[in-house]
């Protein structure tokens, strides 16, 4: 779809019944309908509003949204739940002040950074083994779902905190932040919770501030950050905001990745095998270091294929700032415009027998050749998800230690079923027999 003809535009088609699309299951429901009777770019009414939403899931329209064009598009609905708990960080915030938050961040992810922050890393998952040691030498049933949830909470608190993270949780007599894993929209007490958290994080800028100890993590990193033209610091306030951006952000969406990937591993069997081999070769079963990750290539291909699958962000929103128009259609200001890399990543004209796992789409001849914005589970453009390499050396870590030493049977006798919320869940835990290898 070319972004510029000379026609008078049209609305794209779309059903007569009204409809808000969101994060829930009749939104998940009724797009495969809308796009089977409407095409890929479908108009939604809205009762009550003159603009209604447009759901996209035609790539090059997709690109110009999120790249070419991504300066007329803001972050769109969708986000109001979270935002009374993030505030204005960066994956909520626009405009000037995202672009300043944004550079002083940015920082804290370049690739240096990330390979001094890989000990957080090791470190969670060095714990984590020994805890599976004991259960695959008692030949138990691990629930996955639950360990990947604590794991890249952990991570993500480790790398935040760094030695903090241990002197919070043994002051608070366990990890405060553990409630996060836990279903938020059942807890009452969460507001009351959340301020506890904003406290703790306060308190512990204030003491880093006063006491200058010697740290190296994204705290040290934010707090050290300055505007280069004005020479500013993050206020408290900017920073509480961001850290629990980081957390919220950074947890479910790994967690979820990993709780897909080893179910992949699991029902296929000889996938794993080939990624436990090509791992073993490289580490001998030690733990990895960083210049090894880059060298399990097929644990990447295995990754790559659950995010497509499975894209744990299935649905985002933008919102047309000026008029705008995608080929034939126009997007009136005020337009919000949905995407969904879940049934993006099944569009025929991308992927050939879309339901199939098959980690080879991922050869790296076959994504060369690929439309570049076919495959967003992290977004694409200035907006793409800033922790895409560290979710990547996440999992690559994780499985290069893990793999080598258990393998994962799948036993769950409950239909998989899929709980398409914020995130794209797994409706029941999954539990496999764990045993070593
Ligand atoms: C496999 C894991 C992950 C997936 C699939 C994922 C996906 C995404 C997606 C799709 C977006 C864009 C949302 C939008 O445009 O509306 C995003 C943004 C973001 N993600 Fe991730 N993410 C992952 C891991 C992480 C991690 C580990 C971190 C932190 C360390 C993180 C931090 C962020 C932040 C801060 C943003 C907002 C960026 C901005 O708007 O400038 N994400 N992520």
């Amino acid at each position: 779809m070319s972004a510029d003809t000379h026609r008078e535009p049209i609305l794209p088609p779309g059903p007569e019944t009204p409809f808000t699309p969101d994060t829930n299951e009749a939104t998940f429901a009724a797009i495969p309908q809308w796009l089977a009777a409407h095409g890929d770019v479908v108009r939604l009414s809205a009762e009550g509003r003159r603009h209604g939403s447009y759901l996209l899931n035609d790539a090059d329209a997709i690109r110009h949204v999120l790249v070419k064009n991504h300066a007329n598009y803001r972050k769109g609905p969708g986000f109001n739940r979270v935002k009374m708990l993030l505030g204005n960080g960066i994956i909520v915030s626009d405009g000037a002040f995202w672009r300043r938050q944004r550079r002083l961040i940015q920082p804290a992810f370049n690739r240096k950074v990330l390979a001094r922050m890989l000990r957080f890393v090791q470190q969670a998952n060095a714990a984590r083994r020994e805890r599976w040691q004991a259960l695959a030498d008692a030949g138990a049933v691990i629930d996955v779902t639950t360990e990947a949830a604590d794991l890249s909470l952990e991570v993500i608190l480790r790398t935040l905190f760094g030695e903090d993270f241990d002197r919070l949780t043994d002051q608070q007599g366990g990890n405060p932040f553990a409630f996060l894993t836990e279903d938020l929209t059942r807890d009452m007490q969460v507001v009351l919770r959340f301020r506890g958290l904003m406290k703790l994080m306060q308190d512990l800028i204030h003491w880093r501030r006063e006491t200058r100890p010697e740290r190296d993590d994204f705290l040290a990193m934010f707090l050290d950050a300055r505007d280069r033209d004005t020479g500013e610091a993050m206020s408290d306030k900017e920073l509480i905001d961001e850290l629990m951006t980081f957390i919220i952000a950074g947890h479910e969406t790994s967690a979820i990745t990993l709780n897909w990937t080893w179910y992949f591993l699991a029902r296929h069997p000889e996938e794993a095998e080939r990624a436990r081999a090509e791992i073993l070769s490289v580490t001998g079963g030690a733990m990895p270091g960083y210049e090894q990750l880059g060298r399990f290539e097929r644990i990447r291909r295995v990754v790559s294929e659950a995010l497509r699958l499975y894209p744990p962000v299935w649905l985002f929103s933008r919102t047309a700032i000026g008029d705008d128009r995608i080929g034939d259609y126009a997007i009136p200001a005020g337009t919000d415009l949905f995407i969904s890399p879940y049934y993006l990543h099944r569009h025929p004209a991308h992927w050939p027998d879309a339901e199939a796992f098959d980690p080879d789409r991922f050869a790296p001849e076959a994504e060369k050749a690929r439309h570049p914005t076919a495959y967003i589970p992290f977004s694409a453009g200035p907006r793409r998800c800033i922790g895409d390499v560290f979710a990547m050396l996440e999992m690559q870590l994780h499985f290069g230690l893990m793999l080598p030493r258990f393998s994962l049977e799948y036993r769950d006798e409950q239909p998989l079923e899929l709980e398409p919320f914020i995130n794209l869940r797994t409706r029941h835990n999954l539990r496999y027999r764990i045993t070593p290898v």
